[in-house]
């Protein structure tokens, strides 16, 4: 029995937690487009501490605004910064999510907040060293006694009194046993859900999710009362119900992030085309956020090969960024520009782009159906169990030509490859 709690998790198709991308503009086109679930970026517990809450009567907003750390010996008048902010059309939807490595911290941090909040997430993911090096993110992972005990303290200090939900995120560890003694410990603490990004802390998102475990893994979380979120290259609405059905479960739920980064309207049946999107996110933009964070949006959200890439990455302020809008709208009947990929629909899968149109969409998702069924249809436990050889792929690149050294001869060598990972 899945515990009844204000906020249901499930059979839901939710925004993931994106730094700089999970913004308001970017949770509020994703809701008008049918995200039943909106994640905020990932907030630092010591970082949320330290703001005060406004009510922004002209935007109609929650901001939660800290003092800037502006260099000591700076000259500058000293700034502040919204850390958070929240529009009443995110009520009843939205999950604050959380980095913490301090169950004291954690509760401090989530009180100021839970009452304009649906939900406190504790990341357990994040492999990045900024989370990592202060016992935080997937860090949480190697140590879950601690893990366990902000969870706990976050159920009974938060959750409990003001009757909202707790819930986690995690990864995939490469080793079945570990994982599942790990989720085993996590879904007694009092959780509602958990959330799974099913690569391991060495994966990347370039590279395939990976499920062998999953079969095992839900029945062990739903047995606990807690629900359960997938996440990890989904692309639309159709692959919820093709997990769904591969699993024969109605109550899994997915979170998308690369692919919501991208085309924001993915969660309704068919999305709309990028023009159309950067249109409405540059009004959002306008209205509640900075321009650069507007722009990393918009960025985003644009082919690499539409001529549009160029325009609007020269683009300094909202001013001209609008004039280059009513151009690109202007241009969508003129032959010459018609055929641009902004005109399409970009699709993510592991970080490689597409374009399509409505059809070749909608082909695109039933092709991905086909494969999720085959791929649980051939499940069998003994050969699914087995340790994951989690490597991340390399990637070679070519070295940009400034960074070419000249060989001997005085010629550059280019072939000259780095590897990042
Ligand atoms: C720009 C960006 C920022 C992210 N920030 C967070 C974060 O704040 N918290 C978190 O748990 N995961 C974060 N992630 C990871 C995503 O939530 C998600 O787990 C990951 O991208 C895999 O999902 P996908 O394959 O649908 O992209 C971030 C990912 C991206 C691309």
């Amino acid at each position: 029995m899945i515990k009844k709690m204000m906020l249901d998790y499930t059979n839901k198709v939710c925004l993931a937690p994106m730094v700089r991308s999970g913004e308001l503009p970017m949770r509020l086109m994703a809701d008008k487009y049918g995200c039943d679930l909106l994640w905020t970026p990932e907030l630092i517990d010591k970082k949320l501490i330290t703001t005060t809450r406004i009510e922004n009567k002209q935007l109609n907003t929650i901001d939660f605004v800290a003092a800037n750390n502006n260099h000591q010996n700076s000259k500058k008048p000293p700034t502040e910064a919204i850390i958070f902010r929240k529009h009443p059309q995110e009520s009843g939807k939205l999950i604050l999510q959380l980095g913490s490595s301090d169950p004291e911290l954690a509760v401090e941090a989530s009180s100021k907040v839970i009452k304009d909040v649906d939900g406190i997430d504790l990341n357990c993911g994040c492999p990045k060293s900024f989370s990592t090096h202060s016992g935080m993110g997937a860090e949480l992972l190697k140590t879950p006694e601690l893990l366990c005990s902000i969870l706990r303290n976050l159920v009974e200090k938060i959750g409990k009194p003001n009757n909202k939900p707790i819930s986690c995120k995690i990864r995939m560890l490469a080793n079945f046993d570990k994982t599942y003694k790990l989720v085993e410990q996590i879904v007694t603490t009092g959780i509602s859900n958990l959330t799974i990004h099913c690569r391991t802390p060495n994966m990347r998102n370039r590279q395939n999710p990976f499920w062998n475990y999953l079969p095992k893994l839900i029945p062990l979380i739903e047995k606990n009362g807690v629900s359960v979120i997938l996440n990890g290259n989904f692309q639309s609405k159709s692959d919820l119900i093709a997990i769904q059905k591969a699993l024969n479960n109605d109550k899994i739920s997915i979170m998308m992030a690369e692919s919501a980064e991208a085309n924001p309207s993915v969660f309704s049946e068919v999305p709309k085309s990028q023009d159309q999107l950067i249109t409405e996110i540059f009004e959002l933009g306008k209205k509640y956020h900075l321009y650069s964070g507007t722009k990393f949006l918009i960025m985003n959200m644009i082919p690499g090969k539409s001529k549009y890439y160029q325009i609007f990455s020269q683009c300094k302020n909202f001013e001209s960024m609008e004039q280059e809008i009513i151009k690109m709208n202007e241009n969508k009947t003129i032959e010459q520009w018609k055929n641009d990929k902004i005109y399409k629909i970009l699709n993510k899968n592991c970080q490689k782009s597409n374009s399509f149109n409505e059809e070749e969409f909608v082909k695109e998702m039933e092709k991905r159906s086909v494969e999720v069924e085959k791929f649980f249809g051939a499940w069998k436990e003994d050969a699914m169990l087995l340790d994951l050889n989690d490597s991340p792929t390399k990637r070679t690149m070519e070295i940009p030509k400034h960074k070419l050294k000249n060989n001997r001869n005085g010629n550059v060598n280019k072939r000259q490859k780095i590897e990042a990972v």
